[in-house]
């Protein structure tokens, strides 16, 4: 076992398909992790759109609470994360995994291809759970992300090959 608290067990939270109402709940957690963070008006443009392809995952009791979302768009056959986190409660414990598993499944039904993502350099993270599940680097674009203080990161485009075996989800 790992020091997991059973509270704060995968097996405790859902994946439900995000609707525009939890829009705000969305913009409250990425202000957390994100920083500029988006507002709840356009993380409901994001829900509204018609390509859109979004999970959150939720626990709690009655009234669940959002403890990690993917914002995701699915067109013609390529899929894109937009963004993705998980409450600094409930990381590593493999909720961001259940959410890439989510959005690999229904882009595989949608016939898709590929999936695309951006991710900040130094964002060990985030390329560490990218990596894990198969995507590999397909570009980089110079000083994309600012830093306020400091130089500014590379952004890497990553790309998930759902024609190859053994691939999330
Ligand atoms: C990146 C993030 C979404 C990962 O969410 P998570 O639910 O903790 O990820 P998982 O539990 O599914 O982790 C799966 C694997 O990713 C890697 N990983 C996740 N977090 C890591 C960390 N902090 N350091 C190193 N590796 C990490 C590990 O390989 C992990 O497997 P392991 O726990 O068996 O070692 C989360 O840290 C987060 O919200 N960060 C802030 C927002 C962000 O940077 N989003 C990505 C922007 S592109």
């Amino acid at each position: 076992m790992t020091n997991v608290t059973p509270f704060r067990n995968v097996k405790h939270a859902s994946m439900l398909w995000a609707s525009p109402d939890r829009a705000e709940e969305i913009a409250a957690l990425h202000a957390k992790l994100f920083s500029p963070a988006w507002d709840a008006a356009a993380i409901q443009s994001f829900l509204e759109h018609p390509a859109a392809t979004s999970l959150i995952a939720v626990a709690g009791g009655q009234k669940k609470t959002v403890i990690g979302f993917l914002i995701g768009q699915l067109a013609a056959d390529e899929a894109e994360i937009l963004s993705i986190g998980v409450s600094p409660d409930w990381q590593r414990v493999g909720l961001a995994t259940g959410l890439l598993e989510g959005l690999t499944r229904a882009a595989r039904r949608g016939d898709a291809k590929r999936i695309f993502l951006e991710v900040a350099e130094d964002n060990t993270a985030g390329l560490a759970l990218y990596r894990k599940l198969g995507f590999t680097e397909a570009g980089r674009r110079k000083r994309y992300y600012e830093r306020p203080g400091s130089a500014a990161v590379d952004a890497l485009t990553l790309v998930l090959d759902l024609d190859l075996p053994n691939q999330a989800g």
